[in-house]
């Protein structure tokens, strides 16, 4: 965050409580009402988080224990057995959602599709079908690499359905990122498309999976299963690939769900970290189903009447969390948009809004201050009236957009929900009820029921008010991640050990910076690790250092983020070339075009600096600080008495 942000964050003093008519109609009606579950929830957690599971999830066997807790390992509901899509579709057969519309889908070229509760489910049987003809068993891995259309939520829940855990791999990887995933997740077969719209151009996904399992790239996948969207030529390999639409000709749609047990993995989904290659983080069944299931339900305050749509990609946590399960395990109705903002139609969010009448909004800040820049006219040309509640999530939000959010698209009249969280998290975690807690633009308010949060240095000691300090959680809660697939090390360490334990009292660190203000109000600060937040999106610098000097003409890379007004910050690549190459732009432009090949668009460096030698400390660590206020044109402060050459910084300077 720059400087001027902060400022304005440290002065934020207003305060906006729900409006009355809001909280009447609310699931959670009152500050009180948040308060004494809150306490509830901490003085009894297993009474809390059992009589929740008993009253709204179905179960087909209930369980023995609610909670335990072998720190830093979680079981949650052990014993007991549940599947996540009768939740999500079955029980809506018989309780009057039957022909409620589930889901509706728009596609970025203007066509749409709906699907009722009975049609979703039917599709999914047919699909979860169609997979075990293709061989796939409980607890085996399915890699779903898909566009933003109706049968990446029908592949999901094909999965959940006959226990194989899914692995969704965002769109808009490259051929790499997904190989990587899917090798690590040892998948069996691959769901895929011919393609997807996405501003006006085709993603070819098809073509990244046949890239990706090239020469048997992945070797334990067997089967590729292709969706048709765009009708495009694809190459299709003969004995792997198979067409959707011919294999679900004729195919039963009777599937009963299986029964799954509480701690049966649903899914993995990776997500970058300090070190190493992308970590697979694991979720399991109830514990996620019921976290998914009551956020949904308390902080986006849903009612059968809502038309709830989340503008992340499924590829995401929030895809997953509040595109798919929660909402359908509400029984609520969800929208799927294929596209995005773009030239040629830069007011499509807002024509979706009016078109389906949608209730519930939740994006991102780095779209909100697109949509800032692009004027208030493309959304007050539309009607937005039937909008009473908005969400944020990815990134802290800086008043002035939360201001502009409020104003805009909200016309003063809907609360604003941001909510704090995390792919290890499974749901929102710090994030306002909407009819119960006043907001501060800035602020993502207080924890959930159930979640205790704190601000502590780095032993682990709780600092004074707004003081800035760790985010922690001080407490298991039933959809935190459960491991890092195949590497329980890197769950128990940097999640857990980071901050050291100290009388059986572990901390959760979430490697994130933050303050709590004297109402307890937490302000999130952003990334203290070396994670870096572009738009929303999650990356290690040390991923990008490994796709940069695994170019033959770098010798050394050193990635940092810089702030920047739409995207939060951006990625400046400071590079040490071999002998023989010889800085240009061309060069430039080729490493940034290789880092996109390497992992994917969203990790083009906007700046790469070319350098003789990088700011080291005489043990060799490469002095991350320094290049930050460099890459941010900042004046170099601190000590610098570490630095092994104080040369290297003259020529850095002189450099910029
Ligand atoms: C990181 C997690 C789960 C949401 C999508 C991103 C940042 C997320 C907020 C917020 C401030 C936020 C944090 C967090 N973040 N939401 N409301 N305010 N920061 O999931 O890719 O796992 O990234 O996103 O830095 O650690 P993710």
């Amino acid at each position: 965050m720059s400087q001027a942000t902060i400022e304005s964050i440290l002065q934020e003093e207003r305060l906006f409580k729900p409006p009355a008519e809001f909280s009447q109609a609310a699931q959670i009606k009152s500050l009180e009402e948040y308060q004494s579950l809150y306490e509830k929830s901490v003085a009894d957690p297993e009474a809390f988080w059992g009589q929740l599971a008993a009253q709204e999830l179905h179960w087909f066997q209930k369980w023995d224990k609610v909670l335990d807790w072998q720190p830093p390992f979680v079981q949650w509901f052990v014993g007991g057995k549940l599947n996540v899509t009768y939740n999500c579709l079955d029980r809506h057969l018989s309780n009057g959602r039957r022909d409620k519309t589930a889901l509706i889908w728009e596609g970025e070229p203007g066509d749409s599709r709906t699907f009722t509760y009975a049609q979703l489910h039917r599709e999914v049987c047919q699909m979860a079908n169609v997979l075990k003809q293709l061989g796939v068993k409980k607890g085996d891995r399915v890699g779903i690499y898909m566009p933003m259309i109706p049968e990446v939520a029908i592949a999901m829940l094909a999965c959940a359905r006959i226990g194989a855990p899914h692995t969704v791999v965002f769109g808009g990887f490259s051929a790499e990122a997904l190989k990587d995933r899917l090798l690590d997740a040892q998948a069996k077969v691959v769901i895929t498309a011919d393609g997807g719209w996405r501003k006006d151009a085709i993603v070819p996904v098809k073509e990244q999976v046949n890239k990706a399992l090239a020469d048997n790239g992945v070797p334990s996948v067997e089967k590729v299963l292709v969706v048709q969207r765009t009708g495009q030529l694809v190459h299709m390999e003969p004995g792997r690939d198979l067409w959707w639409h011919e294999l679900r000709e004729g195919v039963s749609a009777d599937c009963p769900a299986e029964p799954m047990d509480s701690e049966d993995t649903l899914f993995i989904l990776y997500t970058s970290g300090t070190t190493g290659k992308p970590k697979g983080i694991v979720h399991t069944t109830a514990g996620y189903n019921l976290y998914t299931h009551i956020t949904t339900k308390w902080i986006f305050d849903v009612k059968d009447t809502d038309i709830l749509w989340c503008t992340a990609d499924v590829g995401w946590i929030t895809g997953h969390s509040y595109i798919i399960y929660g909402p359908l395990s509400n029984g609520a109705t969800t929208l799927m948009y294929e596209g995005a903002p773009r030239s040629s139609n830069p007011g499509c969010f807002w024509d979706v809004i009016q078109k389906y009448r949608v209730t519930i909004f939740y994006t991102a800040p780095t779209a909100i201050r697109t949509f800032m820049k692009m004027g208030e006219e493309l959304p007050k040309a539309r009607d937005l009236s039937s909008l009473r509640l908005l969400g944020s999530v990815g990134e802290p939000i800086n008043p002035t957009a939360w201001m502009w959010y409020y104003r805009v698209i909200g016309n003063e009249r809907c609360p604003i929900t941001d909510t704090w969280w995390q792919t290890e998290t499974g749901g929102a975690m710090i994030a306002p009820l909407p009819g119960a807690t006043p907001t501060k633009p800035g602020s993502a308010t207080l924890p959930f029921p159930g979640v205790i949060a704190d601000v502590v240095d780095a032993n682990g000691n709780p600092v004074g008010e707004n003081q800035g300090g760790y985010l922690v959680i001080k407490n298991p809660w039933p959809g935190m991640l459960r491991t890092v697939y195949r590497n329980p090390d890197r769950y128990r360490s940097p999640y857990w050990e980071h901050i050291p334990p100290k009388n059986g009292q572990y901390l959760y660190f979430t490697g994130d910076g933050a303050r709590k203000d004297r109402d307890g109000y937490f302000w999130i600060m952003g990334r203290v690790d070396d994670v870096i937040n572009i738009a929303g999106h999650r990356l290690g610098t040390m991923e990008v250092e490994s796709a940069l000097v695994s170019h033959p003409a770098v010798s050394e890379a050193a990635v940092v983020g810089r702030p920047e007004e739409i995207k939060g910050e951006e990625l400046v690549a400071f590079v040490t070339l071999e002998s023989g190459y010889s800085a240009s732009e061309e060069l430039a432009k080729e490493l940034k075009q290789h880092v996109v090949r390497e992992i994917g668009a969203i990790a083009r460096p906007s700046e790469i600096r070319f350098t003789d030698a990088l700011p080291k400390t005489r043990s060799g660590k490469i002095v991350r600080r320094v290049l930050r206020a460099l890459a941010a044109g900042q004046e170099v402060v601190g000590d610098l008495s570490t630095l092994e050459d104080r040369g290297v910084l003259d020529q850095l300077r002189a450099g910029t």
